[in-house]
């Protein structure tokens, strides 16, 4: 087999999420690597839905660990970028060029983004964002993603200057890893994952097999007093209050993409 192939592979294999870091900052060499293969990413229509803030104040990163629920590392973290869905730029470009007035003159509507695009430019920013993760595993550098960035939207605003038709999707802190790696964490087995053709419901006995193994581990004298993984899991995530804070936030940011006459 095609070597490159084999050692993109391997870096897959090995990837996990690292949430302390060498205390030594990324090299502009690397920076600039890690952000061009960002953008070397596939983007919807190459239109680039997407911007990249590199989050370089540490006041900035300290209020980035408490807004995106209280997680001390992203303070600590070298490199903190935060992946924008935008449609910002494109529609200040077409502003600028007119196409109000054009769309006009043809009788067509002239609208502000839409749930379309916001899902479009989700991808594409999320898409770009792995691209990052991935080179930078290549150079040594550890990422953990911080999905509670898209919570607190009136504050993630205000800090990071984010116009109403952006949306920050998914932030990462990357930092080189500072000795052994983690062991790489378990997944479900492919077969209740991958479906042929078709989407599969699975069954309560798949549901077992699916879950024999954390089960075994589950922990009964666990914090939220859950007698199973099903129960665990929903109390620590789906509806966790970090969960309703994050489907407050982003109905609050999609108000602004509801494809409303201009
Ligand atoms: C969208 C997304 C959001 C995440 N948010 C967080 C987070 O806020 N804090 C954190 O420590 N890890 C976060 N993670 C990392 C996951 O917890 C991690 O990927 C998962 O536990 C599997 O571990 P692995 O990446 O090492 O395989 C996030 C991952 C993704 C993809």
């Amino acid at each position: 087999m095609d070597s490159t192939v084999t050692s993109t592979i391997d870096l897959i294999r090995r990837r996990v999420s690292l949430r302390n870091y060498a205390p030594r900052p990324i090299t502009p060499e690397h920076l600039d690597l890690i952000l061009e293969s960002a953008m070397r990413a596939p983007t919807a229509g190459n239109m680039m839905l997407y911007s990249i803030i590199v989050v370089e104040d540490p006041a900035k990163k300290q209020a980035l660990s408490v807004t995106c629920d209280h997680q001390p590392f992203i303070a600590k973290a070298p490199l903190v970028l935060v992946f924008l869905a935008d449609m910002q730029r494109w529609y200040d470009y077409y502003q600028l060029s007119g196409v109000k007035e054009f769309r006009r003159e043809q009788g067509e509507d002239f609208t502000s983004p839409d749930e379309g695009s916001f899902l479009l430019a989700c991808c594409d920013a999320l898409i770009a964002a792995q691209n990052a993760v991935i080179a930078a595993e290549s150079l040594g550098i550890g990422s953990c993603y911080i999905g509670d960035i898209m919570e607190n939207i009136e504050t993630h605003r205000e800090l990071l200057q984010l116009p109403d038709w952006t949306f920050p999707v998914a932030m990462a802190c990357f930092g080189y890893y500072p000795g052994e790696r983690p062991q790489p964490r378990p997944r479900f087995d492919r077969r209740f994952i991958v479906f042929t053709d078709a989407y599969r419901r699975l069954s309560e006995g798949e549901f077992a097999e699916m879950f024999a193994g954390s089960e075994a581990k589950f922990n009964p004298g666990n914090r939220f007093g859950a007698r199973n993984i099903g129960q665990e899991t929903y109390a620590r995530k789906t509806g966790a209050e970090f969960a309703r804070e994050m489907a407050r936030s982003v109905r609050k940011a999609l108000e602004a993409w509801n494809g409303k006459k201009l």
